[in-house]
């Protein structure tokens, strides 16, 4: 066996030049990797007693993508189009051998070989399109050519995987070795040089993409389809151009059509928010400054307290990764409706294919139902999810601290009430931690962990990996009214409504926030969830007033399920239509006030509710609610709708520029108030030239 470098090694078996390739942990196709593999392929091709040759990774995947790390760098080593140069040439057959996932950059290189062997647990992906990026090396090229059109649209803009089995039937890959991959590999390699060439190359194998011109509506039916998710994307409708390019052009020029937009879409914002923010992802799970002995704990049971809305959206987290729930409400009719509820989720995941009735037996099996808070006993981590009142949340905390076995974290899923003061009641505030998901809990992938002041390290660090193990992005944040992402809502929120009162509609607002890219606006999201009342009858427990919020209420304006709220709603549909009723109300409340309404353009609407926001984020960090300025963008991208593609809010003041923006809320202070005074740390980062990705808070 020839090393040929750090990364790749050459060996024969019989007539087979076999590429073993090694950079661990996912064989990432580094400059490194690149340069031996161009190397192992000139030597075996040059080799004339090899008759074929099978290219294998070791470690548990093939070539798994690019190395990101490189992306944006001067390049370095030889390009992709060069080493696939050196794949294809010669007569001989390059057979790839698959096992693990072969993904990005490792697809395409699978691609460029003749043939494809896989393991049955392999599995295929071009995720390009997830950083805001396309396969920028054939991918979208090649791919086409063996799936056809309407497989390679799927692909590449979800950039979801597909498994071996599907990758046989619809030509991706050759055959599924069930044996030993290596041994299956050369002996199909073996099998081919035997048959005799030509080995067609997939560059050349257009008869999928000829019968595709018979059907030049395809492109246009796929985006009417898929549109609305795309609104305001590149990477999707620049996908969309390479295939059209894949079947309209030859080989060479589709290629270079791909290498234009890939460029286009390296350098555009929308790719540098989406990789800031995959990193941004990963950083949110690293708690520094945690004590080396805080392991986090085994969590193997659960109790949650209350079945309502989020209560039962919890359950269904840890029900559906095996963990089983006790699950405690007050009285037998909140419990069945609780568990109904529960169960009529799953059975709607049933019935659009996500479930078989066995699965729905089996987590349902898993969650216990219960009326007596004693039942806690036995549970590692209970979570509180009561009613949102203080006075009910310290009794039940006051019982926990009586029933729980020592060692458990007591969890409260509060939205706004003081933790410290909930742990107070207690004899081990150390165990007490904020939960804070989001409805719908079994749904929104967001948990904002709360550590209060006394909260244990080890408490924050079994939160954050039970986070992991029910499939949730958590980022931790400290104990301050809303906490960081409802807080930050709430700064929106004052500003929209003295929008409304001076001369705004909600559905110019929400126009204005859907544009740019939210899925939906404040107004529409509230109508769906229900804000209305909620605030209704919040206000009438303190006996605070809210002339728009009130009225709409006193007229039966409870949101969707009332066929009316903000927006009017004809039966069964869920399209917000303006609302006479609702302007005049509004007009009302501005004549109340005394204010002459006028048109205010959008461009003003969007920076009064943005940076707000922005300003009420650095205070956070400034008070060190939060750790980052990245984990704010984790926490409006997960939780509450901030386009992916727009990299979160920090990420957007520091491409706008904190002196721009800075600037602009002097001007907007003068007009509206010191909601618009820059914070201190706005102003001392814009002294120094800064923006929020340069912030480390001060040890
Ligand atoms: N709804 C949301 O969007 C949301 C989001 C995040 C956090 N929260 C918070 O989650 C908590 C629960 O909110 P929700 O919307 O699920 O409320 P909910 O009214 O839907 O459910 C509360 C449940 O608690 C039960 N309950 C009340 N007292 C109890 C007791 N002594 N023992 C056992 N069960 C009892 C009730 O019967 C009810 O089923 C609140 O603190 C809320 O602020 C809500």
């Amino acid at each position: 066996m020839a090393q040929i470098n750090q990364f790749a090694s050459l060996d024969r078996v019989d007539s087979v030049a076999v590429i073993t390739l090694d950079n661990p942990p996912v064989n990432a196709l580094s400059a490194g990797l690149r340069t031996g593999l161009m190397e192992a392929f000139r030597q075996a091709k040059a080799d004339p007693a090899n008759k074929a040759i099978v290219l294998i990774c070791n470690g548990r995947t093939f070539i798994a993508g690019a190395d990101i790390s490189e992306f944006g760098k001067p390049p370095q080593g030889p390009g992709l189009s060069d080493l696939f140069g050196a794949i294809e040439g010669g007569s001989i057959p390059v057979v790839a051998a698959i096992h693990g996932t072969a993904l990005g950059g490792g697809l395409e290189v699978a691609l460029a070989c003749h043939y494809r062997v896989a393991s049955p647990s392999a599995r295929f992906g071009l995720p390009e399109v997830k950083l805001g990026l396309l396969p920028g090396a054939g991918g979208t090229q090649r791919l086409p050519r063996l799936v056809g059109i309407e497989k390679a649209m799927a692909m590449i803009t979800t950039g979801d995987m597909i498994g071996a089995k599907e990758a046989l039937d619809s030509g991706l890959i050759d055959e599924i070795e069930t044996g030993d991959l290596r041994q299956g590999a050369i002996a199909f390699a073996e099998k081919m040089a035997a048959k005799g060439g030509p080995h067609p190359l997939v560059r050349d194998r257009n008869d999928k993409m000829i019968a595709a011109r018979a059907n030049p509506g395809v492109f246009d039916e796929f985006r009417k389809a898929h549109g609305r998710r795309w609104r305001g994307q590149m990477a999707p409708n620049h996908i969309m151009k390479c295939l059209e390019a894949a079947v309209n052009l030859p080989f060479d020029q589709g290629i270079a059509e791909e290498r234009r937009l890939f460029q286009e879409l390296v350098n555009s914002d929308q790719s540098k928010a989406q990789r800031y923010f995959f990193f941004a992802e990963r950083e949110a799970a690293k708690i520094p400054g945690l004590s080396p002995d805080a392991k986090p704990v085994d969590i193997k049971t659960v109790a949650i307290i209350g079945a309502g809305t989020m209560g039962g959206g919890i359950t269904m987290n840890f029900a559906n990764v095996g963990i089983p729930v006790t699950l405690i409400e007050q009285d037998q009719k909140n419990l069945d409706r609780g568990l109904g509820v529960i169960r009529r989720n799953y059975e709607n995941t049933a019935s659009r294919g996500g479930l078989t009735a066995d699965d729905i037996e089996k987590r349902m099996a898993l969650i216990k139902p219960s009326l007596k808070l004693e039942d806690v006993a036995g549970a590692d981590l209970i979570i509180e999810a009561v009613y949102e009142n203080m006075g009910l949340k310290k009794e039940i905390f006051t019982k926990l601290d009586k029933f729980a076995k020592k060692g458990a974290i007591l969890g409260t899923n509060t939205s706004a009430l003081n933790i410290d003061e909930i742990a107070a009641v207690t004899s081990r505030p150390d165990a007490v931690i904020g939960l804070h998901f989001f409805s719908p809990a079994n749904v929104m992938r967001l948990l904002e962990i709360v550590r209060a002041a006394k909260t244990a390290d080890w408490v924050v660090a079994t939160s954050m990996a039970v986070a992991r193990k029910i499939n949730k992005v958590a980022a931790l944040v400290g104990v301050c009214d809303g906490f960081v992402g409802n807080r930050i809502m709430r700064a929106r929120g004052l500003q929209s409504e003295r929008l409304l009162i001076e001369g705004a509609l909600p559905q110019q607002i929400d126009k204005v926030l859907t544009e740019f890219g939210f899925p939906m606006g404040p107004y529409a999201v509230t109508d769906m969830g229900g804000g209305i009342e909620l605030g209704w009858r919040r206000r009438q427990e303190t006996g605070a007033k809210n002339f728009i919020g009130d009225s709409l209420a006193e007229r039966g304006r409870f949101g969707q399920k009332a066929g009316k709220g903000f927006y009017h709603y004809e039966p069964g549909s869920r399209a917000p239509l303006p609302d006479p009723e609702v302007e005049e109300i509004i007009k009302e409340a501005s004549r109340r006030e005394g204010i002459e309404r006028r048109p205010i353009p959008d461009q003003e609407i969007f920076e009064r509710l943005v940076y707000p926001m922005i300003n009420e984020a650095a205070k956070i960090l400034d008070e060190r609610m939060a750790l980052r300025a990245s984990d704010i963008d984790v926490i409006w991208v997960y939780g509450y709708g901030w386009p992916l593609w727009r990299g979160g809010p920090m990420f957007y003041a520091d491409l706008v520029g904190l002196k721009k923006i800075r600037d602009r809320m002097l001007e907007l202070q003068k007009l509206y108030g010191d909601v618009f005074k820059p914070a201190p740390l706005i102003e001392r980062l814009v002294a120094e030239g800064k923006g929020f990705a340069d912030y480390k808070a001060a040890a």
